[in-house]
């Protein structure tokens, strides 16, 4: 607790070497760091049964409460910090968002990088500059502000004292750096080394990751994630960045972003601009969680934190687990609801996952974060529900189950009474067309296919879209077979929704293009984009589907047409015709927005559309709106630098932007 009375974000301190700069200190800016992809998220993930399976690092618990929640004590009981911004990555985003609500910390505060793994990302120094932006345009001028930077799943040690780093920080100005005597354990390669006068506590020399035997590597200090730095220090990020972008497009490619690690800048700044670092020692015992410790380090650390063992939790045999990925249309869509044709594929960014496991009574469990019951107030309760609305996710296996009952009856399979227990969790953004809800639905629907020993032998696949629409459409949620059939199918799929055949066998004709096909595709600069923060209210819905019911001529046409430009693109794709595919791309949309009018598709996916086009990406929707589905038109050697530049103009609006990564199940 602090221990004065509340005082103004404004305090008067004196800043520097003992100079006595008397200038009004307005408060650090933190950035926490949480975008990262870490070893024991993985290993959470892999031990079937584990509670705390598919929480971020950062929000893993420990001693009791999630990582974060430290830092956030720290953090909140220091008047000199008045604004936190956190960086996470596009998986785990509702995790943070939800985290700061409940903190009462504002949306806008927590950016999404975007990335969906490791070598998607780009790396720490770009989700500093994108934190540093979204300062930036949160809070207007900060050009004499200081900035905190560090990784919000790392915690140093018990009782770790951010106020006497602070304190040490005013009393030295420059920028700060913590450090600790290099252990047996540490390697080089993987941390920032540096050498300090311990007399004047100077920072001397820096070396990021040296290897063994070069310049640094004999280096007695470690530097962790933690940095204060000056407004001159950290005005040069952005400068730095597009000056590495540069160096290393003409190279490799920026796969992994570790050419982008922080420590790279702190070299920089320390080494070439001979800017002032202060090192402040750590004191010798405590644990550093970085992206490589793993399960059994975390519990460590946990035990450290809270003195006491929690146990091991025992991992249940017999457990279930489904999966089902996101997918993009890639051409033809909206005419699968109108007896057309179209393209799709599914994509490994984004996915749904069902656990379902065989239990006394039969439970279906309601997710921690969108089924919530448990909030910190009624002002959060208000925020929650504004947000995301009634709808979570547990209706939909509510659903699936009753709709499998029957299915199962109608078709004579008489299912054994056991009772089992079922649990989902998703990270496909809501609300911007990705299929994420037929994604749960599908993995709820494989679940109980495996539970039950059943297999295409009984429900062939060719019906079971169509049973999982018909789930969907109990629920009253209005979609067309497309998304079902490709996640059903997966990899890249054909569909001929033709009235006849539909109405003959109540499905379409489906078919899996060859691997060869598929890899070609998948080897071309796709991308998406997405809104931040995107909601329902406000869309105008359009009347299509009146005036197609109506005969309507133009609909008709324009129906048709959709499903020329996905024989097309097929040939395209037979041929390895990258530029006609773009060119595919773009009629697809100009169709679009011709037939239902610029209104009805809202301004903020014109504008991702507007910016894809200025940059030379092909674009179009890779569903219902709100997302984009792009393609530069660059060769694939040749995109790097085309993929960057259309990244950096969709981010400065404040889009969402994930390079795609096709995905094709092995044994297809
Ligand atoms: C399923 O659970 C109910 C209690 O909810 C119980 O009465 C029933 O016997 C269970 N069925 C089986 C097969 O265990
Ligand atoms: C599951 O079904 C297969 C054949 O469909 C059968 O060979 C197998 O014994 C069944 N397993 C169980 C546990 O019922």
């Amino acid at each position: 607790m602090p221990n004065e009375p509340e005082m103004a974000r404004m305090n008067t301190k004196e800043v520097g070497d003992g100079a006595a700069v008397n200038r009004l200190y307005e408060g650090a800016i933190c950035i926490v760091l949480a975008a990262g992809f870490s070893k024991v998220e993985k290993e959470l993930e892999d031990a079937h049964g584990e509670d705390l399976a598919g929480l971020p690092k950062a929000l893993l618990p420990v001693a009791g409460k999630p990582m974060l929640d430290h830092w956030w004590e720290y953090l909140f009981q220091n008047r000199l910090i008045s604004d936190i911004f956190l960086v996470s990555n596009a998986l785990k985003y509702k995790h943070f968002e939800r985290w700061a609500t409940a903190k009462g910390i504002a949306v806008s505060r927590v950016v999404n990088s975007g990335a969906t793994a490791v070598e998607k990302g780009r790396g720490v120094l770009r989700d500093v500059e994108l934190g540093l932006r979204r300062a930036q345009q949160v809070l207007g001028q900060i050009d004499s502000r200081d900035v905190v930077v560090f990784a919000g799943d790392t915690l140093f040690f018990k009782d770790f004292d951010l106020q006497r780093i602070l304190d040490f920080h005013f009393y030295k100005g420059g920028s700060l750096m913590l450090y600790y005597g290099r252990r047996d354990a540490d390697n080089t390669a993987e941390r920032g080394m540096c050498e300090v006068d311990v007399q004047t506590s100077k920072v001397v020399s820096f070396v990021e990751k040296p290897a063994p035997g070069q310049r640094g590597s004999d280096f007695p200090f470690v530097s962790p994630l933690f940095y204060i730095l000056e407004p001159k220090a950290w005005k040069k990020i952005p400068e730095f960045n597009s000056q590495l972008l540069t160096r290393s497009c003409s190279l490799t490619s920026l796969a992994g972003g570790g050419s982008f690690s922080f420590g790279r800048f702190v070299q920089y700044a320390v080494g070439e601009m001979k800017l002032p670092f202060w090192g402040m020692r750590m004191p010798g015992a405590f644990h550093l969680i970085g992206a490589s410790t793993g399960l059994e380090e975390y519990r460590q650390l946990d035990r450290t934190f809270s003195s006491m063992s929690r146990g091991q939790d025992g991992l249940a045999p017999g457990r279930i687990r489904t999966k089902t990925y996101a997918r993009v249309g890639l051409m033809g869509n909206p005419s699968d609801g109108f007896n057309g044709k179209t393209l799709s594929v599914t994509i490994r960014n984004f996915w749904a996952s069902v656990e379902l496991w065989e239990s006394q009574q039969l439970r279906l469990l309601p997710h921690p974060l969108f089924d919530p019951s448990t909030f910190s107030g009624l002002a959060d309760l208000h925020f929650i529900g504004r947000r995301e609305g009634y709808y979570g996710g547990s209706r939909l296996l509510m659903a699936t189950c009753k709709r499998f009952q029957e299915l199962c009856t109608s078709r004579g399979i008489a299912l054994p009474s056991k009772n089992f227990t079922m649990r989902y969790d998703t990270n496909i953004p809501r609300q911007v067309g990705l299929a994420g809800s037929s994604a749960i639905v599908n993995s709820a629907f494989q679940a109980l296919l495996s539970f039950f020993n059943l297999s295409s032998e009984h429900i062939p696949l060719e019906l079971q879209p169509s049973f999982i629409l018909s789930v969907e459409s109990e629920l009253g949620i209005q979609a067309g077979l497309q998304d079902r059939v490709v996640q059903v199918y997966q990899g890249l799929v054909f569909m001929d929704f033709d009235a006849k055949h539909m109405k003959e066998h109540g499905y379409g004709q489906y078919e899996r293009l060859p691997r060869a096909s598929f890899e070609w595709l998948a080897s071309l600069p796709f991308f998406i984009a997405y809104e931040a923060d995107p909601s329902d209210s406000g869309k105008i819905h359009s009347n299509i589907r009146a005036r197609w019911d109506a005969g309507d001529e133009e609909v008709l046409t324009a129906m048709k047409n959709f499903g020329e430009l996905t024989l097309k693109a097929r040939t395209a794709i037979e041929n390895r015709d990258h530029a006609a595919l773009a060119d595919l791309m773009d009629q697809n949309f100009n169709l679009r927005r011709t037939l239902y009018g610029d209104a009805c598709l809202g301004w903020k996916n014109l504008q991702m559309v507007e910016i894809c086009r200025r940059c030379n990406s092909a674009v179009k929707f890779p569903g219902s709106g709100g997302a984009v589905l792009g393609l530069c038109r660059e060769e694939p050697r040749a995109s790097v630098d085309a993929m960057d530049k259309v990244q950096e103009a969709l981010e400065a609006e404040n889009y969402v932007f994930c390079p795609l990564d096709l995905v094709m199940p092995e044994g297809l």
